[in-house]
């Protein structure tokens, strides 16, 4: 990965590639010893999300707690149909709990309004999906610029070089989607969900449809974006590899948080995986 145009951290911003993770996601209360934690950045109380209802109910997230500080990478895994997906789209706002509570910060996402909602995904959130959401009609640089312009600010042109430079795009900006192959798409996809510096980025896959050099450059990428910028970010993904950047690792089975990893490595997911499977 290029670094040679990445900006100087921002004042404040300081990094924390060599602190230890200091918390267990899912844990309420820190015990005594541990040093204060960073204010939260997302949570979930008792989140339920039911689809349908009657005997075809189900229920996709059933009843997770979680705490996520501010400046930490959090990797979300668990098999197909666990509720990954589900339980990112109803942290960031996109859809609305069934039963429970959602914040970001100290808002109660799950309190707000479609409007309301609306313009707190805008003003704070950053979201790659899984199916890349593009918008088919907009170029590439369009795609990447869409999230500042909707907000009506004026884009850090030199923060969306860093991003094109380092997702390796320049030479596709003018292009439209469907010019693009998966992994392209997938790459603006990601640069757009950080183009407008969101407080917090949720990553459905992200580097499902990458080769492992653009996906590993698309990892070190938020890692660096974690360590340098204080970003905070919720990744699901079924990658051990991608997972063992991330600083916990939380594992969703029906619904529910069964497992939860501090520091992983990928043995370590691994075996967890292993260990899981009914
Ligand atoms: N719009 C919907 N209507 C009804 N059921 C849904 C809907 N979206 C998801 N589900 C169901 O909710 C459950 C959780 O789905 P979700 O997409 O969150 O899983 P996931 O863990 O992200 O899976 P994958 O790894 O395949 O992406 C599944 O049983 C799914 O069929
Ligand atoms: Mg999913």
């Amino acid at each position: 990965m290029e670094n040679e145009t990445e900006p100087e951290p921002e004042p404040g911003a300081e990094s924390q590639s060599d602190e230890q993770p200091d918390s267990t996601v899912t844990r309420d209360e820190p015990p005594d010893e541990t040093p204060p934690l960073p204010p939260i950045a997302v949570a979930a109380r008792d989140a339920v999300k039911e689809y349908g209802e009657g005997s075809t109910a189900v229920r996709a997230v059933d009843g997770i707690n979680l705490e996520i500080p501010q400046g930490h990478f959090i990797a979300i895994m668990g098999p197909s149909g666990s509720g990954k997906s589900t339980l990112l789209h109803c942290l960031a706002g996109l859809d609305d709990l069934t039963a429970g509570q959602s914040f970001i910060g100290d808002i109660e996402v799950s309190a707000l309004g479609e409007r309301e909602r609306t313009r707190l995904r805008r003003d704070k959130v950053g979201f790659i999906f899984q199916s890349f959401n593009l918008v088919p009609t907009l170029t590439a640089m369009e795609n990447i610029t869409l999230p500042t312009d909707l907000a009506k600010k004026e884009a850090d042109r030199q923060w969306v070089k860093y991003l094109i430079d380092t997702v390796a795009l320049n030479d596709r900006l003018g292009h439209m989607p469907s010019e693009l192959s998966g992994g392209q798409q997938q790459r603006v996809a990601a640069a757009r969900a950080l183009a407008s510096r969101p407080e917090i980025v949720f990553a459905d896959e992200p580097t499902g449809n990458l080769d492992s050099r653009r996906g590993s450059e698309l990892l070190q990428f938020l890692r660096a974006a974690v360590d340098n910028f204080g970003q905070t970010i919720v990744m699901v993904t079924h990658d051990p590899i991608a997972a063992s950047y991330a600083d916990a690792v939380v594992f969703l089975a029906d619904g529910r948080v069964v497992e939860e990893l501090i520091a992983p490595d990928v043995q370590m997911i691994l075996d967890t995986i292993k260990n899981l499977e009914p």
